[in-house]
């Protein structure tokens, strides 16, 4: 089969490397790429929000599957697109509807959504434009820290938390206001949840699901998760605190009725589920979910899932997931992201690359690299994502962090303690 996998960071080179391990997989292209996926399949210059444009590429290469890596394209509803074309209609979308996709294209959404289903998740409120004076009134007798959160996508930053009364007035004032454009036009306000947070992955094909590893990731740029939030430094698979009994507790109580729900809701849903969940006082609730898998934690979800993808995701397409059985690689997985020097703020691309040939014991996802006259070079905030197994979690980081050092260019910055906090 032919796969035209969309997408470019970490995440997507991930993608890109499991799904040409198999035999399934006669042809891969990835849109728009990176220089790492260049290795798994063959780049092409084409934009995953253009469906016209991939569209006439899936007709005149035969493609069999799409894979959608990030949110947007779905949000922006490329299953919908494929499924209203007769031509496309037999072509399976990996991820959601438009209607599933806004499990994370709106916080408001979600929270309703998880209030209906009874899904446990932080207390909330949801404001608009019109509802300034409530919500101000709203937040001055709200418990502090004050979560407050646009509602649509901001790019990673619609979620501020608010340490005064005074600076949530500021920032709620600056999102109804417009600050994040069309995302701010609702405000969800939100119960701090003081905890440890954890990441879960499920497919689904609308009927049942199977539950990927687990993985911790660090969002935080500085190391003991201090200064800003970025799009993950780094992280950690399995997850040495989700215990048969948090298990237990997150699928009866989290995914269960969410998929349910989806089903109920007659919601069309084939792809993956991302639960951000924190652990409050030994129960898990839901922070947020995403249509999508995660990034960086796909880079260690992925090298510990064994099955053959393609037939993963032909039973999810074909809705066979019940007679799939995951088989999980028992070794820890660790990924530790190399980044841009001044990332999250601004930062500077087009930096040579060096060193990648002496990566020795780890795989070497790349991120935002492009490939210019033959040499790898920087393009985007993170750069690499270093791979390692290990028998446990310290011995794989070992192996991650050596190779972070062996990688060479200008600017250069990781996080040495990723997965210390769990050992
Ligand atoms: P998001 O942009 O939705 O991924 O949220 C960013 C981060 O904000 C999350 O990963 C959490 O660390 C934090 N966060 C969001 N909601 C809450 C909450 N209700 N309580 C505590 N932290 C939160
Ligand atoms: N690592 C968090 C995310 O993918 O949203």
């Amino acid at each position: 089969m032919h796969i035209l996998l969309l997408g470019s960071g970490g995440r997507e080179h991930t993608f890109a490397w499991k799904l040409s391990k198999s035999k399934r997989c006669t042809q891969l292209f990835i849109a728009p790429g990176n220089a790492g996926t260049s290795a798994c399949g063959q780049n092409v210059p084409l934009d995953p929000l253009d469906f016209a444009a991939v569209e006439q590429f899936v007709v005149r290469h035969g493609i069999g599957m799409v894979v959608v890596g990030p949110e947007e394209p779905l949000v922006r509803g490329i299953w919908d697109y494929f499924q209203e074309r007769p031509q496309l209609r037999s072509i399976p979308v990996i991820g959601p509807s438009k209607a599933g996709a806004v499990l994370e294209g709106s916080k408001a959404w979600s929270k309703q959504f998880m209030q209906r289903h009874s899904i446990p998740t932080a207390a909330y409120r949801e404001f608009s434009a019109g509802q300034m004076e409530e919500g101000l009134a709203y937040l001055r007798d709200h418990a502090l820290p004050i979560v407050l959160k646009a509602d649509g996508l901001a790019a990673g930053k619609g979620v501020v938390i608010c340490e005064s009364h005074s600076e949530a007035e500021t920032e709620f004032r600056a999102m109804l206001g417009g600050k994040f454009g069309a995302a701010g036009e609702k405000v969800v306000v939100e119960a701090f949840l003081k905890g440890i947070e954890f990441s879960v992955f499920v497919l689904t094909d609308g009927k049942t699901y199977r539950i990927l590893p687990e993985a911790k990731d660090y969002k935080r740029i500085g190391e003991g998760d201090t200064g800003l939030n970025t799009g993950g430094m780094g992280a950690v698979s399995p997850v040495p605190f989700v215990d048969e009994t948090m298990w237990e507790m997150v699928e009866t109580r989290i995914i269960q009725p969410t998929v349910n729900g989806l089903r109920k809701e007659k919601i069309p849903y084939k792809g993956f589920i991302f639960f951000g969940l924190i652990k409050v006082g030994g129960e898990p609730y839901v922070i947020e979910y995403n249509c999508r898998m995660g990034d960086p934690e796909t880079e260690v979800v992925f090298p510990r899932l064994k099955n053959d993808l393609v037939q993963l995701l032909e039973n999810c397409a074909r809705g066979s997931l019940g007679r799939v059985k995951i088989r999980t690689d028992n070794r820890a997985a660790t990924t530790v992201v190399l980044v841009s020097g001044g990332y999250p703020g601004d930062y500077q691309k087009g930096k040579a690359v060096s060193g990648l040939e002496n990566v020795k014991g780890s795989i070497a996802f790349h991120a935002g690299t492009t490939e210019k006259d033959g040499a790898v070079r920087t393009n985007g905030g993170r750069v690499l994502a270093l791979t390692s197994y290990g028998k446990d979690i310290p011995s794989a980081l070992r192996k991650s962090k050596r190779n972070a050092k062996v990688v060479q260019y200008e600017g250069k910055y990781f996080r040495r303690d990723i997965g210390k906090d769990l050992v």
